[in-house]
């Protein structure tokens, strides 16, 4: 990418018609209490990653507004949410679970309208590409549906009476109450979907506050949310996070803070609630994960597995790999190879066919990777490659820098961009060393081909991480796998089974096995009129 080459941003006329926008996007809805309601208040601009050519270069596009919502507006959000719980009353907590699910599947079946809008909005908001922004969608559509499978199966299992020690009893996962939802903007629909689909079929009613980038993609599926939920079981709140948030914490009233994002935001977050042991926090968080390239690796699959694994999405993904050690007797081959491919990645608009490096959608994000690389060079490393780190606008050439080393702020710190720090090392305790000393502890991904080596490296390395990749990129999914971190870099598990957990808690009932107590049962039983004391089997 030539650097002063603005006409990689392109006209109106240079942008495949069905992906233009053609007039602004501007929301002026929010979903409270069963209702989609109007606001008239202040509003945020939208401003694209895609940028415009002005005469001053390329600067980024208004495309569009949503709600700046008061401490008013999210106090309403949270009363409705109370009130759709009920203290456990309401009927939505109470509600047979196949009936639960047939609101998700419509819900589900609703959302596949959307899709279309939705994608098209994905890739002017975060400047994700057309096939990953697709595959955003549609892998959340699958986790929706997985979701109710998954749910369908632990119905099932506790379908049944236990008798023990002369007392029946009967468990089951019960709601929290109110989760507050809040995503990324890397995948700001799979990830905010990924906790808030399974905490509301579970039965808790549920706050959600998109990203700061990637909430106007939102829009096209509140009507679907008012539609297939009762009401005060979904709500929005938009706007600045000290105004909405900060009040729904200090209510003391959330009983799980669902955050994807920084350990700062979600620290911060957590001490604004007065009631720690009530408060229930399922947190995904910073990661630095490492690719460790040993002397016998396969460098085609280590080559092709770092760059998708560095650069998918230019970086910008949580289980990206940020840190590549690669042993000295393989380096020259490896780095060959590695810039090579990276040089040959595909730089340009959202939209473009094949296209892999697109704009960056975070304010200053470009300036803050140039900081980064600066920093390690004035300590002594280099760019590897022509190019590497050229911007245009918010369009940035992904930079290799070698040799990264201690000291330097791409040694630890997490950079989600497109900036891949390489150190080379002599003996394997060089990296063991600094997974064990980095404050996160995500994924590691591992290239060679000695079954003995690699045993003798997955056996410390998991206790230090949450999963190794061997000859992979790290990365989330499937999503039926657990996904999790350890230290700065996560708290909770999610997965389609696991995320059903994290947002119930066990709860049973029990009766010492007397003739009164098995007659009141099986009248229960038979009559139907209990949700919890139930043999009821979904088929
Ligand atoms: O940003 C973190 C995402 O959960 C990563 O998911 O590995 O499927 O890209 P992914």
């Amino acid at each position: 990418m030539n650097p002063h080459n603005a006409s990689v941003f392109p006209g109106v006329d240079g942008i495949p018609e069905e992906f233009r926008l053609g007039k602004r996007l501007e929301q002026r809805s929010y979903l409270c209490d069963g209702e989609i309601r109007q606001w008239d208040g202040p509003f945020q601009d939208v401003l694209s990653p895609i940028c415009t050519v002005t005469p001053s270069g390329p600067a980024r596009t208004s495309i569009g507004s949503y709600p700046l919502l008061s401490g008013k507006q999210s106090g309403e959000a949270l009363d409705a949410a109370l009130r759709s719980q009920d203290g456990g009353r309401g009927a939505w907590p109470t509600m047979p679970v196949e009936k639960r699910i047939g609101c998700l599947s419509d819900f589900a079946a609703r959302m596949m309208e959307s899709r279309d809008e939705v994608v098209r909005r994905m890739m002017w908001e975060i400047g994700k590409s057309l096939s990953d922004s697709r595959k955003e969608f549609d892998r959340t559509v699958e986790y929706v549906r997985d979701t109710i499978e998954a749910l369908k199966d632990l119905d099932r299992a506790s379908s049944r009476f236990v008798m023990e020690q002369g007392v029946i009893g009967q468990i089951r996962r019960a709601p929290l109450g109110v989760v507050l939802c809040m995503g990324p903007f890397n995948y700001p629909l799979n990830e905010t979907f990924t906790t808030l689909i399974p905490a509301l079929v579970m039965g808790n009613s549920v706050i959600f506050k998109p990203p700061k980038l990637g909430v106007l993609l939102h829009e096209p599926l509140l009507a679907a949310f008012r539609d297939c939920f009762p009401r005060g079981v979904v709500n929005t709140v938009y706007g600045d996070g000290r105004t909405v948030v900060g009040p729904l914490m200090e209510s003391g009233a959330i009983d799980v803070l669902a955050f994807i994002g920084t350990s700062r935001v979600a620290d911060l977050l957590r001490r604004q609630h007065p009631k720690p042991h009530r408060l229930r926090c399922v947190l995904g968080l910073e990661a630095k994960n490492a690719g460790i390239v040993l002397s016998d690796a396969d460098l085609d699959t280590a080559v092709r597995e770092c760059v998708l694994g560095a650069l998918s999405f230019n970086g910008q993904r949580c289980t990206a790999l940020k840190m590549l050690f690669v042993h000295r007797g393989i380096l020259e081959s490896f780095m060959g190879r590695f810039v090579e491919a990276v040089g040959r990645l595909k730089a340009g608009m959202p939209w473009d066919e094949g296209v892999q490096i697109t704009p960056l959608p975070e304010e200053g994000k470009v300036e803050s990777m140039k900081s980064l690389i600066g920093d390690a060079v004035s300590k002594g490393a280099s760019i590897a490659g022509p190019g590497g780190g050229d911007a245009v606008g918010t369009l940035m050439n992904p930079a290799v820098v070698y040799p990264v080393g201690p000291g330097m702020r791409l040694y630890t710190e997490e950079q989600f961009g497109p900036v891949v720090p390489v150190a080379a090392f002599d003996s394997i305790e060089e990296p063991l060393k600094w997974i064990a000393e980095s404050d996160y502890g995500q994924q590691v991904s591992l290239f060679g081909r000695d079954p003995e080596v690699i045993a003798s490296l997955v056996d410390p390395l998991v206790n230090q991480v949450c999963r190794v990749n061997i000859n992979s990129q790290c990365q989330r999914g499937p999503d039926t796998f657990p996904f999790t971190g350890r230290k700065d870099s996560a708290e909770g598990t999610l997965s389609v089974t696991d995320a059903l957990r994290v947002f119930t808690i066990r709860t049973l009932v029990a009766a010492r096995e007397t003739d009164d107590n098995r007659r009141i049962l099986k009248s229960i039983v038979t009559g139907r009129s209990s949700r919890f004391i139930s043999t009821d089997f979904i088929f």
